[in-house]
């Protein structure tokens, strides 16, 4: 939702801009602007497209120069992609300049008492009337940009990452966050702002994570004030070291970043099972659950919440949890729960998951949750991310930057957290056997290489693609563990190509489903060895029996789908409970190879953005 990147200190501003918008264009990417200063002219280009058309606008213009700059690449909330609703945006003096990452809410009224007062607006946004605020304070005030903008803040509702400069006080920029990440980076008398770290680790491995609240006034004849934006207090910055490098940001030569992170699946469930799983001790360590034993052990149900593919890792872990742990598990979309007055018990255990740490709705449920007393445990990905820090206690996933916007790494990951969490607790209160519990963990060890050897089904995927690349249609039918999956294979295919995609439970083929089959239809099925087979062989007989076209999903070895089935791609035996991290990995591919055939832009989708910070 929109990313945001700043530069201040002695080098050219421009093109460490520009990389650090191409490395957040995931967040939104339907207009991109940037503001320079060089010491005397504030110049501001932007445009609707891409940074790579901001590129060749700046080029055009010839505006390139100042040591001072800031950008920002859009996810258009108020006001449609164009030209002049583009960030950054002035106010009305010309003195004052913004970027801003998040929704004003109450910016109408706002909006009319500031029309009174003789402001007017170019542009539809949120964000004009937040800046023609600041400056309204700091007129009438006669006070500094840092306390305008703590004092309009105070007013505005909503959530906000902003960077905002003043072009008579060179060498500063006041940066705030509310809801939204705000990263800055500290450099040798030079300083970063970002969405995120990646526009800066080639600099600097030094970072301060604002929190929620907070704003800070970055200085390089004062360096870095920060302070709490309700009443001024100072804060002490805390300063991290990041933990990503640049290889882990850059494509390494796949020709998109889904198909590298598809292709990363083995290492980072490796990397999540790190120091975690050990078979051979027959021990799974996590210290956030190994901390809070009690709490999982007496909990009397857990209820899991989370938005997009990280709302089917959660489905997945309900048949996970349910199957070995013994406990009651309800999935919700975090969007829904956040407004449905939930019971929610002092005993129940909310498991938020989320990829990016930063969705909005997911960090509202667990607000919500928190105030009715639930324990809440994080299931993310971005290391010191909001939700990670506003949850109790978590486990990562350890997955590494996702940067395609289609989620695939992550899904696995989560779901390899969530199954050794699930078997954790189901030594500990002894609902699975030992003998059935070590086995259990050497065969989680073999997933990543099981993985692996599914990987090698690429080649077939692709020719899969190129015949049902041009249908409209595609249905996915799967059961029990692999009813979630289902559901998964649809949505990437609706993320990426735009081809019309339903997920269902295989069974409820016939109570709707089975009247869009003809032979328009493709149907991709998973039939995996174990999982209600016989059944699942049946819905497929279904599906022929109607022209129908079948993709099976399907055990190694397996004959009999094969002799029924259009196509059938193969992944390597294991434990119903575990094929999930198996059977994703063919409906990745599948959409993968189908969007690009079709010409899609696969790694940045029309309308989608990878870290909704608005509801
Ligand atoms: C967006 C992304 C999805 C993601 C969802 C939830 O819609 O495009 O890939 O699954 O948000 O995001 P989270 O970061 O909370 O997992």
């Amino acid at each position: 939702m929109c990313g945001i990147v700043g530069y201040i200190g002695h080098r050219d501003a421009y093109p460490i801009v520009i990389k650090g918008l191409k490395r957040l264009e995931y967040r939104g990417y339907d207009s991109a602007g940037i503001a320079l200063f060089d010491g005397n002219t504030l110049e501001v280009t932007k445009t609707k497209g891409k940074v790579a058309d901001l590129e060749r606008v700046a080029l055009q213009k010839n505006s390139m120069k100042g040591s001072i700059g800031i950008g920002h690449t859009r996810w258009a909330t108020h006001g449609v992609p164009n030209d002049v609703n583009s960030h950054p945006h002035y106010s009305n003096s010309g003195n004052l300049v913004i970027i801003h990452n998040g929704i004003i809410e109450n910016y109408e009224p706002l909006k009319k008492e500031l029309i009174a007062r003789g402001y007017t607006f170019h542009s539809d946004t949120d964000t004009e009337v937040l800046i023609n605020l600041i400056e309204d304070v700091q007129v009438n005030e006669n006070i500094s940009l840092e306390k305008a903008v703590q004092i309009a803040l105070n007013q505005a509702i909503g959530a906000y990452a902003i960077a905002v400069f003043d072009k008579r006080v060179d060498g500063e920029v006041v940066v705030a966050r509310l809801g939204s990440p705000l990263a800055i980076g500290v450099g040798e008398n030079e300083f970063f702002i970002a969405s995120d770290a990646s526009p800066f680790i080639e600099y600097t491995s030094s970072a301060i994570y604002l929190e929620d609240g907070e704003m800070a006034t970055i200085s390089l004849q004062k360096e870095i004030c920060v302070s709490k934006i309700k009443d001024g207090a100072l804060v002490d910055p805390y300063i991290q070291k990041l933990q990503i490098n640049l290889e882990q940001i850059e494509k390494g030569g796949f020709d998109h970043f889904m198909l590298k992170e598809i292709y990363e699946q083995p290492h980072a469930i490796n990397d999540t099972f790190r120091g975690r799983l050990l078979p051979n001790e027959g021990v799974i360590k996590m210290a956030g659950i190994d901390d809070n034993i009690d709490k999982f052990l007496n909990a009397k149900r857990i209820i899991i919440v989370a938005c997009g593919t990280s709302w089917h890792a959660g489905l997945v872990a309900e048949y996970i949890f349910e199957e070995f742990a013994r406990i009651p598990v309800e999935v919700e979309y975090a969007s829904e729960f956040r407004y449905r007055n939930p019971i929610i018990n002092k005993d129940d255990i909310l498991i938020a998951i989320s990829q990016s740490g930063e969705t909005a709705d997911t960090m509202a449920a667990i607000k919500l949750a928190k105030q009715r007393g639930a324990f809440v445990f994080g299931v993310c990905n971005v290391v010191g991310s909001s939700i990670s820090r506003e949850t109790h206690a978590g486990a990562y996933t350890h997955a590494g930057p996702e940067i395609g916007v289609a989620s695939t790494k992550a899904f696995t990951t989560q779901i390899t957290v969530l199954a050794l969490i699930a078997l954790r607790l189901a030594k500990q209160k002894g609902s699975i056997d030992n003998s059935q519990y070590h086995y259990l963990l050497h065969e989680m060890e073999q997933m990543p290489s099981k993985v692996t050897e599914t990987l090698e089904q690429n080649d077939l995927i692709e020719q899969i693609a190129e015949v049902y690349k041009d249908y409209s249609d595609c249905l996915y039918l799967g059961r029990g563990f692999n009813f979630p999956v289902a559901l998964e294979g649809a949505l990437k295919l609706k993320e990426i190509s735009y081809i019309h995609a339903e997920g269902y439970p295989a069974a409820e083929m016939k109570h709707g489903p089975i009247a869009l089959i003809d032979e328009n239809m493709p149907v991709v099925v998973i039939a995996t060895k174990k999982g209600h087979y016989e059944k699942v062989v049946s819905n497929i007989q279904e599906i022929k029996s109607r022209k129908g076209k079948v993709i099976g999903i399907v055990t190694k070895g397996d004959t009999s789908i094969k002799a029924i089935a259009d196509h059938v791609i193969e992944i390597p035996e294991t434990l119903e409970p575990f094929t999930p991290l198996l059977t994703t990995i063919p409906l990745q591919l599948f959409s993968y190879h189908i969007a690009v055939k079709l010409g899609k832009n696969v790694d940045q989708p029309r309308n989608l953005a990878k870290s909704v910070t608005v509801e």
